[in-house]
């Protein structure tokens, strides 16, 4: 089993769609192991896009990122970064697939509704960017023969 980070962005929160995106997740058989409303400050983004601050369009990806509090999640399953990752979809709304996330609620790069931890590596740095120990909980998943094969978890 593994656990991934998803950030539900401004874009999420202002447009109402928090119900309908967390469902997705929900729905693939994904359990959610952590779950908070954050204000993202300056100093955390900066860490967060590190691979970004250099870019000219930094400045409005911080902005978008600090037009409302955010939503994190920690979600646990069989290979979850790369199941999240082709929910969440290609970074661009505009070239992701239909049936993905971006692919069905967005038509921009900035505005693109969800982050998702990109590697296990980058999975692990980025929940204990967000989330104490405590604040991922272990529990059940009571149908969980109902999700995988016995072989599978
Ligand atoms: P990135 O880490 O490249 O993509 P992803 O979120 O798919 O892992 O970029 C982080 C965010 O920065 C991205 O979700 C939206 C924004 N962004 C832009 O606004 N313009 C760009 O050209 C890029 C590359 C990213």
């Amino acid at each position: 089993m593994q656990v991934t980070l998803v950030i539900l962005k401004p874009s999420a929160v202002q447009r109402g769609i928090l119900g309908e995106v967390i469902s997705r997740f929900e729905k693939k058989g994904l359990q959610i192991v952590g779950m908070k409303m954050i204000n993202l400050t300056d100093e955390v983004l900066k860490v967060h896009y590190s691979h970004l601050v250099e870019k000219p369009f930094y400045g409005r990806i911080k902005d978008s990122m600090q037009v409302s509090p955010v939503i994190v999640m920690a979600l646990k399953g069989v290979d979850a970064v790369n199941v999240v990752r082709k929910i969440t979809g290609s970074t661009n709304g505009r070239d992701a697939q239909p049936g993905t996330i971006r692919g069905d609620y967005s038509i921009s790069v900035q505005e693109n509704i969800v982050h998702a931890s990109d590697s296990d590596e980058t999975a692990q740095i980025e929940l204990s960017r967000f989330f104490t120990a405590d604040e991922i909980f272990n529990y059940p998943q009571l149908m969980i023969q109902n999700i995988y094969a016995n072989d599978e978890y």
